[in-house]
């Protein structure tokens, strides 16, 4: 099979991109990617040379370029996305741009050429959820951050399509994923790379808010089972159930990596922060037999390990005058400075 990835030079595209290569050796892949400030040449560097390997750039919202491209392959799975809230409350337009429109462009193309589509979509889509209450796939979709709100709208684009047009789409629906390779905004490469550093973990609020966390290689078995065997039509959530309160997953990286728990400054919380998500998958359980492969000390521990063994990957990223830090400044500087501590007193750092 050959197959389109879309956003194969991201976090969790370029996790996938790998594992298929190494696991199908009569798979052949075809990466797109418009290398946007997440997309990383260096995600893909190793593969370069490899007999079924080609990689295009561009963007999914290229009609004519997809037109192409999906013609010669027999599936597409798509991890393109902006995928930052922060982001998504700062500029959300692009969200709408790539996030449901480029969905569309893609799914035209299936209809056109009676191809498989993957769309990876997020456990943010179901909204903010009440503990004790675990989404399971007939919930709806209520999302609350423009991020969300753009992913349950392609994701709707993709249901219309399976019901209007009898496209072969399939949806999965992942909890938070961590690993190598993940652009340091995100909570656990940004602490990490910010302690190595000696600088603050700017934690939002009480950092009692509630994740499911999950690593980037299981993440992408469980995608790669729903593109072979997931029913059209369909959507699987992906979750681990390694629930954790945001506060206690940073004093475990914090124990880790063995820097001080001093780090940890509570600074003004993200607008509208949804308090928990947490994902039922029992459906790709019990359907497709996919479980992840790793504890939450695994998940959370491999990780920190290839940022303190990769320094090179994230020191690019995180260079002075970068679009990092630019980011970093606009999200962060008012923040850090208006910082607190657990008592909500003023902090002196
Ligand atoms: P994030 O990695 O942005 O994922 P998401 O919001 O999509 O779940 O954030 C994970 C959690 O960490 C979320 O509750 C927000 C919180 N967080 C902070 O407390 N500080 C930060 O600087 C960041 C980026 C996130």
């Amino acid at each position: 099979m050959k197959i389109l990835v879309t956003g194969g030079a991201g976090f969790i595209g370029s996790t996938y991109v790998h594992q298929v290569l190494d696991q199908h050796a009569d798979d052949a892949i075809v990466t797109l990617d418009a290398l946007t400030y997440a997309g990383n040449p260096a995600n893909l560097l190793d593969l370069s040379d490899h007999p079924r390997h080609t990689f295009v750039r561009g963007d999914i919202s290229d009609a004519s370029l997809i037109d192409d491209l999906v013609r010669e392959c027999d599936a597409i799975v798509n991890f393109a996305a902006e995928t930052h809230v922060d982001r998504s409350l700062l500029e959300p337009e692009a969200f709408l741009r790539t996030n449901v429109h480029g969905v569309y462009v893609l799914l035209d193309a299936a209809r056109r050429y009676g191809r498989r589509i993957v769309q990876v979509s997020t456990d943010e889509v179901y909204g903010d959820v009440p503990a004790g209450i675990f989404s399971t796939e007939e919930d709806q979709l209520a999302p609350r951050s423009p991020y969300a709100a753009a992913k349950a709208g392609g994701e709707l684009f993709c249901h219309s399509f399976f019901v209007s047009y009898g496209v072969d789409v399939v949806v999965t629906r992942g909890a938070n994923t961590i690993g190598p390779r993940q652009y340091p905004e995100k909570i656990v490469p940004l602490f990490v790379t910010n302690a190595l550093q000696g600088l603050p973990l700017p934690v939002y609020g009480d950092g009692l808010q509630v994740r499911d966390w999950l690593y980037a290689g299981d993440h992408a078995a469980a995608i790669d089972l729903v593109l072979r065997h997931g029913k059209p039509g369909e959507a699987y959530n992906i979750g681990a159930d390694n629930e954790r309160p945001n506060i206690e997953l940073v004093r475990a990286l914090l124990a880790h990596l063995g820097k001080p728990e001093s780090l940890i400054t509570h600074v003004p919380d993200r607008p509208g922060h949804d308090r928990r998500y947490a994902l039922n998958w029992t459906k790709i359980r019990t359907e497709l037999g996919w479980e992840p492969a790793r504890t939450f000390a695994q998940t959370l521990n491999e990780t920190i390990d290839w940022y303190m063994s990769h320094p090179e990957w994230w020191q690019a990223i995180r260079q002075p005058d970068s679009e990092f830090e630019t980011y970093y400044q606009r999200q962060y500087a008012w923040r850090l400075a208006s910082a607190t501590d657990e008592n909500g007193a003023v902090a002196t750092k």
